[in-house]
């Protein structure tokens, strides 16, 4: 079986909506605020928003936290685990959360909850895709880079079954069968 990922958003696309979100959260910001990755999917977004807020002059710490809510499957279990936790203090600090796409929305609640728990002030939540049809809990981010439509993507740190992480685009999966 192949498989094809055809192009949702380009590589410049999601460069340009990264340094526009940027400028939108900069004055909600705290000088120092705490980035805090959801690994796996968030990688390459935290990688790139630490750069672009850089840019504006504001120094954020980094730390992340790896929690899993799919098996190897495309839908939520609804249970999030934490699979490694974040480890810097955040007492007293504001937060910012990252994750690659808000779905049915546990995730972040969950992450949310732990964060406030731990003694975080203020915690804003960025994701790079936003899929409002399928959210199971209330929950909405305080910035989206894009809104899409129920499908499964790829690409940009979003993986299918640990593919396709690689890519600088977002794209959809399309399975092909037989020769190609
Ligand atoms: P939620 O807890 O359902 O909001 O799920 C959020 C997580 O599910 C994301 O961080 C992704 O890891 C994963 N996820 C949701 N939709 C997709 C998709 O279209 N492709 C790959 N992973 C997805
Ligand atoms: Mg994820």
């Amino acid at each position: 079986m192949n498989h094809q990922v055809t192009i949702l958003f380009t590589e410049t696309q999601i460069q340009e909506r990264i340094s526009a979100m940027a400028k939108e959260m900069a004055p909600h910001l705290d000088r120092e605020p705490v980035l805090i990755g959801v690994l796996k999917g968030a990688l390459i977004l935290t990688a790139d928003l630490m750069r672009a807020l850089s840019r504006l002059g504001i120094k954020p710490f980094v730390d992340f936290m790896v929690l899993s809510s799919y098996g190897k499957g495309t839908t939520s279990s609804g249970q999030v685990q934490v699979r490694m936790d974040q480890t810097m203090d955040l007492t007293g600090r504001q937060v910012l959360l990252l994750d690659d796409i808000l779905d049915s929305g546990n995730t972040l609640a969950f992450a949310v909850r732990r964060l406030r728990d731990k003694g975080a002030t203020q915690i804003l939540t960025c994701v790079l895709l936003d899929k409002p049809a399928r959210r199971e809990v209330p929950f909405a981010a305080d910035f989206v880079g894009f809104t899409i439509p129920d499908a499964f993507v790829v690409g940009y740190g979003i993986d299918y079954a640990e593919h396709h992480r690689e890519l600088p685009h977002v794209g959809v999966r399309l399975e092909t069968h037989g020769k190609e």
